[in-house]
């Protein structure tokens, strides 16, 4: 069995993940993205996953924080994902610690890895960046309301489209091989102008090449196009998944990827009514889009006006950065 113990550094010891350290990362975990955690959910499918790490730092058996790492784009890259401080440490320069040893456990376990990719919900601006390129800025827009709202919100959101006229565009959903070829299609990062060139699902940024589909296709996901041929318009949602918002809500994640508003509207629709027949029960649910910025202000109008459900607001954007994993720092 592997040594579990990583190694030290500035007063911490770093540790491989394992299923009984739950409570513990939970415990550094409580107030993260307001309530949208994905980590409560994806911990254990993290622990499983191929060609993932998580590490955990603790000081004493105290847990400090956590980092993981997948490889991706066929061993070259790792995508950076869950960083967090234990609440009462936060601004002493944790994060900047276990982040050090992590590239430096990336770079003695895959010298092949030599960048690092990761989503922010923040822009920090340009100083704080200074090791990494920026490779795109995506609007984010949520909103939520109790499960039954959310009912009638996706009959009035789809009443709205009805309304417009015989014009509206269609959607349909992509299998298994239509969505193989469609994601290795040469011509989509520019046709549904991916940022970065990168599909970001649900924060998770993955070049479209072979060896990323399978890291897609582990997982419960809706993807929908514009046609099942040379796409221009990309969308790919979650199942809902249960967050610890407002103590306990559903949400699912809807990532657009294209520059036509009314595809937009019809690609949100139909997901919210395939996220509908896989059940929200009776819980409170929160969807979140990703989109370009361009596009907010129609999605917004369009889903504006319903009673139940709201705009949840908070301050996101989403910021595709990436950099070199650093061997020695
Ligand atoms: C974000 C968080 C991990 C920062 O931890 P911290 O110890 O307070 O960070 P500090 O402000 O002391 O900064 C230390 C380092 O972390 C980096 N950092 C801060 N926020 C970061 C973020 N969101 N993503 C990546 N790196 C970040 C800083 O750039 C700095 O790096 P450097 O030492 O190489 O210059 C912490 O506030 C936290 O746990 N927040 C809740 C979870 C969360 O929002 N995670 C962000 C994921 S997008």
């Amino acid at each position: 069995m592997a040594t579990r113990c990583l190694g030290e550094r500035e007063g911490l010891t770093f540790w491989l993940a394992r299923p009984d350290d739950y409570d513990d990362v939970m415990s550094i975990s409580d107030d993260i993205y307001l309530g949208n955690d994905y980590l409560p959910h994806r911990y254990h499918i993290w622990l499983e996953e191929p060609g993932r790490v998580v590490v955990l730092a603790r000081r004493d058996a105290k847990m400090m924080a956590l980092e993981s790492f997948l490889v991706v784009d066929e061993g070259s890259t790792v995508v950076v994902e869950g960083l967090r401080v234990c609440p009462t440490q936060r601004g002493t320069g944790l994060a900047g610690v276990i982040q050090r040893f992590v590239d430096a456990y990336v770079c003695q376990l895959h010298p092949s890895v030599k960048v690092k990719r990761l989503t922010r919900n923040d822009d920090p601006g340009p100083s704080k960046l200074a090791k990494f390129s920026v490779l795109a800025r995506r609007a984010v827009l949520s909103f939520a309301g109790e499960a039954e709202s959310f009912e009638s919100f996706v009959s009035h959101l789809r009443s709205k489209l009805t309304a417009s006229g015989p014009s509206v565009p269609t959607v349909v959903p992509l299998g298994t091989e239509q969505l193989r070829k469609v994601l290795l299609d040469p011509g989509l990062p520019s046709r549904t102008r991916l940022p970065g060139g990168a599909i970001i699902q649900d924060w998770q940024p993955l070049r479209p090449m072979e060896g990323n589909l399978a890291i897609l296709g582990r997982k419960d996901l809706d993807w929908f196009a514009d046609k099942q041929e040379a796409p221009a318009f990309l969308a790919v949602s979650t199942r809902p998944y249960p967050v610890p918002f407002e103590g306990g809500a559903l949400r699912s994640s809807v990532d657009l990827f294209g520059a036509d508003p009314e595809l937009a509207k019809v690609a949100l629709v139909s997901m919210l009514e395939r996220a509908r027949c896989q059940g929200w029960l009776t819980e409170k649910v929160l969807v979140h889009m990703y989109l370009e910025e361009a596009l907010v202000e129609e999605l917004r109008s369009f889903c504006d006006g319903h009673a139940g459900v709201r705009e949840w607001t908070s301050s996101w954007l989403q910021l595709l950065v990436e950099g070199p994993v650093e061997e020695s720092n």
